[in-house]
Order: C-alpha cells, then sequence, then structure tokens
C-alpha cells in the first residue's frame, strides 16, 4: 500500500484558491494493474491537464444533477477541452435526489449515451454527490461491458468516502443499493473549492464519516479532529483538504487490502446497522445518510461500553467530537426498539442468524466486526436509545 506521507499533527498547507498552478495532493489507492490516484487540492478543475491525461479516446460524456450543473458543468467541460479540441463532451443533467438512484434514471444515462453512439473508448465522468458517483460508476462499469471512468465529487461525503473504492450502484425498491458492481475510476479529482456551495448539513453528514475513520482506525487522526473541528466546520480549505487527504488514506489502505469486502472492509460500517435502521425506519430522505450514521455510532460506542470493551473517556469524547459537527447523537424519537430489530434481522451482516456488528474494543483506534458478543448488550443499547 502506497500512501502520500502524512503529517498528523497539523494541517497541510494548501495554497489560495485562485493558484491555478497549485500542486495537488495525492493519495494512490494501490491495487495492482487497477491502481488509481485521487488528487486533493483547491483549484483543481483549473488545472486541465489533471483530468485530461486520465481521458480515453476522444469522446466523453459528463453526468451530474440539477443542482450541480449550473455552478460546475461548464468548468468540467472547459477543463475537458482546455487546448484539446479533438475531445467532444456530452452531457446528462439528471434530476437531483437519491430518489432517482434507480433503474429508470440509469436508463437515461444509457439513452443518452447509445443515442450519441458512444464507443467502448470513450470516458464517463461523475460530476456530483454520492448519488452521481454512485450511479455513474454503475452506468460506467455496465454500457458495453465497461467503459473508462473518472469521479469528480463534490460533497464531503463523496470526496472522503463514496468516490473511493469502487463501490457503485442504484438502489432497488426493497432496499438501499442492492443492484450494483466493483468498478474503479481512472482517477478522482477532489477540487475541495467546491465545498463552498454545499448546504451546512450536507457538509456535517459527511464529516460523520471523516469522525469514523479516527474511531474504527486512526487515533491520531481523532485527535487532529477534537482540535479541528471548529476550523472544518467553518471550512477552513486548509483543514478541509488534510481531513479529506487523511480520509481517503484510511479509506484507500483498507481497500486496497481487502477490495470485495470479505472482513476488513466492513470496519467502515461502524454505526452503519443502527444507521441503516434509522434510515429505513424513519423514511430515506428525512434524515442525511450521515446524520443516521452519527447517532448509530453512538449506539455501536455505547453498547461497546455496556460490552465492558472501551472505557467511558471514548464514549464521551464521541458525543462531544459529533456534537461539535452539529450532528445528532440519538435515533429519531419515533424509533422502537422492534423497528431496529425488524430492519437490523434483514441487514446484510447477519450471518446463521448472528448478527455480525462493528464495534470498538481496545483503546481508541480499534474496532472489531464481530457476532461474538453477549445478546444482553444490545438489547440493553435499544432499549437506552428507544422510548
Ligand atoms: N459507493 C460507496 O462506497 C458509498 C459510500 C457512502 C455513500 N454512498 C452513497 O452516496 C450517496 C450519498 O452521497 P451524498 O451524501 O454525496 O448525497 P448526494 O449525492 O445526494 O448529494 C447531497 C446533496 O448535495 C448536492 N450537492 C452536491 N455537490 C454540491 C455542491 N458542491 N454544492 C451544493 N450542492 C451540492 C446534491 O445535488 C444533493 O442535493 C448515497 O446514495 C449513498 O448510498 C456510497
Ligand atoms: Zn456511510
Amino acid at each position: 500500500m502506497k500512501v502520500s506521507a502524512t503529517s498528523a499533527a497539523q494541517v497541510v498547507a494548501q495554497p489560495p484558491s485562485n493558484t491555478t498552478s497549485a500542486v495537488p495532493t495525492i493519495v494512490d489507492v494501490d491495487l495492482g494493474d487497477r491502481s488509481y490516484p485521487i488528487y486533493i487540492g483547491s483549484g483543481l478543475l483549473d488545472q486541465p491537464h489533471l483530468l485530461q491525461k486520465h481521458v480515453h479516446g476522444k469522446r466523453v460524456l459528463v453526468l451530474t444533477n440539477t443542482t450541480v450543473a449550473p455552478t460546475y458543468l461548464d468548468k468540467v467541460v472547459s477543463a475537458l477541452t482546455h487546448g484539446n479540441p479533438n475531445v467532444s463532451v456530452e452531457s446528462v443533467i439528471l434530476p437531483d435526489g437519491e430518489k432517482y438512484k434507480n433503474m429508470d434514471t440509469l436508463m437515461k444515462v444509457f439513452d443518452k449515451a447509445i443515442e450519441s453512439r458512444l464507443d467502448r473508448r470513450c470516458t464517463f465522468v461523475a460530476l456530483g454527490g454520492g448519488v452521481i458517483g454512485d450511479m455513474c460508476g454503475f452506468a460506467a462499469a455496465a454500457f458495453l461491458r465497461g467503459v473508462n471512468f473518472i469521479q469528480i465529487p463534490t460533497t464531503v461525503m463523496a470526496q472522503v468516502d463514496s468516490s473511493v473504492g469502487g463501490k457503485t450502484g442504484i438502489n432497488h425498491r426493497l432496499g438501499k443499493n442492492l443492484i450494483g458492481a466493483f468498478y474503479q475510476p481512472e482517477c478522482v479529482l477532489i477540487d475541495t473549492d467546491t465545498l463552498n456551495t454545499l448546504p451546512e448539513r450536507e457538509l456535517a453528514s459527511g464529516l460523520a464519516e471523516v469522525i469514523k475513520y479516527g474511531l474504527i482506525r486512526d487515533a491520531e487522526f481523532f485527535e487532529w479532529q477534537e482540535k479541528n473541528m471548529p476550523a472544518l466546520m467553518a471550512r477552513d480549505p486548509n483543514a478541509l483538504a488534510y481531513a479529506i487527504k487523511r480520509s481517503c488514506e484510511n479509506k484507500a489502505e483498507v481497500v486496497s487490502l481487502d477490495e470485495k469486502e470479505s472482513g476488513l472492509r466492513a470496519t467502515l460500517n461502524l454505526g452503519h446497522t443502527f444507521g441503516h435502521a434509522i434510515e429505513t425506519g424513519f423514511g430515506y430522505g428525512q434524515w442525511l445518510h450521515g446524520e443516521a450514521v452519527a447517532a448509530g455510532m453512538v449506539m455501536a460506542v455505547d453498547m461497546s461500553y455496556r460490552l465492558g470493551w472501551i472505557d467511558d473517556s471514548i464514549v464521551k469524547r464521541t458525543l462531544d467530537i459529533l456534537q461539535a459537527a452539529k450532528l445528532p447523537i440519538t435515533p429519531p424519537e419515533t424509533m422502537t426498539v422492534e423497528m431496529f430489530k425488524s430492519v437490523m434481522a434483514v441487514d446484510k451482516k447477519v450471518a446463521d442468524g448472528l448478527l455480525r456488528l462493528i464495534l470498538l474494543k481496545g483503546p481508541l483506534g480499534n474496532c472489531v466486526f464481530t457476532g461474538d458478543y453477549d445478546r444482553k448488550a444490545l438489547d440493553e443499547t435499544l432499549h437506552a436509545f428507544c422510548k
């Protein structure tokens, strides 16, 4: 695993956003012949060569949505075509929202690609948050059995999590992300300036995943976040760039060790089993994914404490940091124990009737993925958080 050197205790200096020659920070995702770089920095959309060197062929299809297109589509088209007149770029502007992450929308993408007579040597570009990234990746995996694919994530959630690691897909009426493929991009380009237009709730939602990396495997990063959460919330570009870099390094490392999720990669789901129950029980769209994960992480941490696997200082620090990020620390009041149990029982992580959970164990920054725990602790946690 190659990752660029980290300077743990301080924020990495990034040039101001109007500097077009800024040198990006690069995190390499090491997957043999499918390895790829993640470029991170301010003003990267003003550096056409970064994108252009990863475009194969002369035809590009940009997938984006009605919210992101007005602000960023022209910029991306210029980056793709600047000094490169032979490249032709087309775009599909999809409706915005998780509820459109489905087969109907995917078909619109294929309609456009086929009507435009794109061939195997085209490149698909995802411009947007995780919904666009997941759909575009899956479209690229399936179109003509696989075409070149680039990610330009524009939310914190997408920059620190969904654009890295190659999980792509769409939702089915009966569940989230049930149809998809592992498909890696040619590169991920993270222009941190795009976060300036992100709504506050979306910013915080993404930070839940950042906090997650600290809790499951990177105590030093967690400590850095404890000091720098106000800077992150204030969108300090240096703090954001550092948090994104460190998150990508953590995710890249886990993915390169366990691409297809046979074990280690599952630890990235800390809080997600409880969180998924909140998202399902409460109806998608009420709470953002990161908000549900935040409350879910509190529940996983509570249960770890009840099992005697962590000490109470970790519980307190988790609550404090989530509150500093203005994230919820309890599930919605309408959630009942039965709602949690029924969703968790059909969760993908149940094997042989045993619900496997990611729980913290040991000093800060350590976790386990296990079904080997006292059932009483799970019951106690559920009752402690539900009326
Ligand atoms: N593939 C993976 O490994 C993985 C991991 C985590 C999440 N996901 C998926 O990601 C999705 C959630 O991603 P998300 O949180 O980015 O949601 P999202 O894609 O819906 O984006 C959130 C909102 O922000 C808007 N937006 C995007 N960029 C913006 C910008 N720069 N300025 C202003 N508004 C902007 C979007 O249009 C949308 O309204 C879910 O579908 C989830 O399943 C996938
Ligand atoms: Zn998540």
